[in-house]
């Protein structure tokens, strides 16, 4: 298939290009360039274009024959959404409509989309499953459920088939080492931890230890970003074959805590992480963590390299290509 790829120059979005390439579809990569990276964009031709700019995406689609959508590019950073809702809601939720329009009005019919475990806020029920009611806490979390909300919208009124894709922490880095993650400014616990490591930073931050969990710290569904990647895949394969439109959770179901991810890293790294106890954050949960059986179950997917260790290693190895 022809592929759109709104975002592939980010960190999850090039990763998902280089596996779609792999499958033998073509990728053409939207991107902004807001918080992307040219030099990820290897596996097809870059445009370099807003997702609100309604006729080059217009053109992005009909030009290249586009069969089917993989949407990435959104703003996505949990606190900043508070501080600029407005950014949020227009490039996150305006973003999308104007993608949405543009593909109904060239007949595009197929779209993956990177939903987020944000959509939950603060469930009562560990694992959380696709079932859970939506309950958002901060304004990124919204427009992420108001995306999935449209999507469906559109599904109904409009013939779209689609797939929403609910991540949970996405970590690692490409094995092959040709890409990885690169946010400025970094939010990501395992960068972090990394940035430590390689002494970019002094210490890193483990906000709350008085959490109901094992050791304390709170506890998140780490999943490697080429296992994400292998879900984009299958989930357009899904689609081809006549798939009804879906919502589905990308976690292992498994739990790693903050104090854990350390401790591994320090073995993975051989190198001391200084780490300062801090407050709790507001709205961060004690645990959050998949019930990962539908996207099992529907689009046979299931996490390859989404152990703790093999995540840090693959990490680890881009991290000293990137920042040593
Ligand atoms: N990384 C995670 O743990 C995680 C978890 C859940 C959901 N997600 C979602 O996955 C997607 C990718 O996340 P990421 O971590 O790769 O982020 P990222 O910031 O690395 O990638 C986002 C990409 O979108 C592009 N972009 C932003 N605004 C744009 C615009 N207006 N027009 C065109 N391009 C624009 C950026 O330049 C960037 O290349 C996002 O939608 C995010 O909400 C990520």
């Amino acid at each position: 298939m022809n592929l759109l790829i709104t975002g592939g120059a980010g960190y999850v979005g090039s990763h998902c290009t280089k596996r779609a390439v792999a499958a033998g579809h073509k990728c053409v990569v939207f991107d902004n360039l807001k918080s992307g990276h040219k030099e990820f964009v290897r596996w097809g031709p870059l445009i370099h274009a807003d997702i609100r700019d309604t006729s080059a995406i217009r053109r992005a689609l009909s030009e290249y024959n586009i069969d089917a959508v993989m949407h990435f590019a959104a703003l996505a950073y949990v606190g900043e959404s508070v501080d600029q809702p407005a950014s949020y809601y227009d490039v996150n939720v305006n973003g999308t409509r104007v993608l949405l329009d543009a593909m109904v009005a060239t007949n595009v019919k197929q779209l993956v989309f990177s939903s987020s475990c944000a959509i939950y806020g603060q469930p009562e029920i560990i694992p959380i499953s696709e079932e859970s009611t939506p309950l958002p806490i901060n304004p990124y979390g919204f427009t992420k459920f108001a995306c999935e909300r449209m999507i469906s919208d559109y599904s109904l009124a409009y013939g779209l088939h689609s797939v929403c894709l609910r991540y949970f922490n996405a970590a690692g880095a490409d094995p092959d080492c040709e890409i990885g993650e690169d946010h400025d400014p970094e939010t990501h616990l395992i960068p972090l931890v990394l940035d430590t490591a390689l002494r970019r930073r002094n210490s890193v931050a483990v906000f709350g230890d008085d959490y109901a969990t094992a050791d304390g710290t709170a506890v998140r569904d780490y999943v490697h970003v080429a296992d994400l990647a292998d879900a984009h895949t299958a989930a357009l394969s899904y689609l081809e074959n006549g798939g009804d439109s879906v919502v589905m959770n990308l976690g292992t179901g498994c739990g790693i805590s903050v104090n854990e991810l350390i401790l591994k890293s320090q073995n993975i790294t051989g190198r001391a992480i200084h780490s300062v106890r801090s407050p709790r954050r507001t709205g961060d949960p004690a645990e959050l963590i998949a019930k990962p059986g539908l996207a099992k179950d529907l689009i046979g997917w299931e996490p390859r390299r989404s152990n703790l260790e093999v995540m840090l290693a693959d990490a680890w190895a881009w991290h000293i290509k990137r920042f040593a």
